[in-house]
């Protein structure tokens, strides 16, 4: 698991070099992510969460012009790892919300309509500043729409507002580990907020 993690984390980070100049720098003390304190983190979501939001629901798109008015999981965002070492940050549409934010680990069974909205933020230690990364959202449709992926449909808005390409398997391999929690992987427990 560790080095199918890592090398995912290699292929999502390939998958945002086309990462967007932006106005505002939200410089960085560390290098490493894993590094940065709560307090740290805080700073950083305060200095970047607009320009987020505007990037993503720049073309449009109708998830990210919606999602920051459905139910935030976490206190704040963290590093858990996966998805490019990225500060991540999730949201649940109210159709997902009470079922998500309860963290169960058997036997999750998703409403069809339920949508996750990802946000993530890379610190780039090359420009020691945290920077947009994209928006990684999960639909659940009707039974049977996509039998390959237990009808979750994966997507990606960048943080320019353009939708990304990558295969359906590529996010599903790596959350089909979570299968008994309908392949969800939840927020760091540290973080988590409960309804
Ligand atoms: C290497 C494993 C891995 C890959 C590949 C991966 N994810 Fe995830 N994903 C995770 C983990 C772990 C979490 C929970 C971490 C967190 O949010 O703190 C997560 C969380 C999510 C969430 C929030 C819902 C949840 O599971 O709790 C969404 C939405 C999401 N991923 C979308 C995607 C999309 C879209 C792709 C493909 C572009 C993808 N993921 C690829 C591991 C992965």
């Amino acid at each position: 698991m560790k080095r199918q993690l890592f090398a995912a984390a290699t292929l999502m980070a390939s998958l945002s070099l086309a990462q967007t100049a932006h106005a505002a720098e939200c410089a960085v003390a560390v290098d490493d992510p894993f590094a940065l304190e709560a307090a740290a983190i805080e700073e950083i979501y305060a200095c970047i969460k607009d320009e987020l939001v505007a990037g993503y629901a720049k073309e449009g798109d109708a998830v990210a012009s919606a999602y920051r008015d459905w139910t935030v999981s976490s206190t704040r965002p963290a590093v858990a790892g996966a998805h490019g070492n990225r500060l991540l940050y999730t949201f649940a549409n109210d159709i997902a919300a009470e079922q998500y934010l309860k963290y169960a680990t058997e036997g999750v069974n998703m409403p069809v309509g339920s949508v996750l909205a990802k946000e993530s933020i890379t610190i780039s230690a090359k420009k020691k500043a945290a920077v947009p990364g994209p928006l990684f959202i999960m639909t659940k449709g009707e039974p049977g729409s996509a039998p390959e992926t237990a009808d979750w449909v994966y997507g990606g808005i960048q943080p320019n507002g353009q939708p990304m390409k990558f295969k359906q398997s590529f996010c599903h391999d790596c959350h089909v580990a979570w299968e008994a929690q309908d392949m969800l992987a939840y927020p760091l427990e540290e973080v988590r907020l409960a309804n």
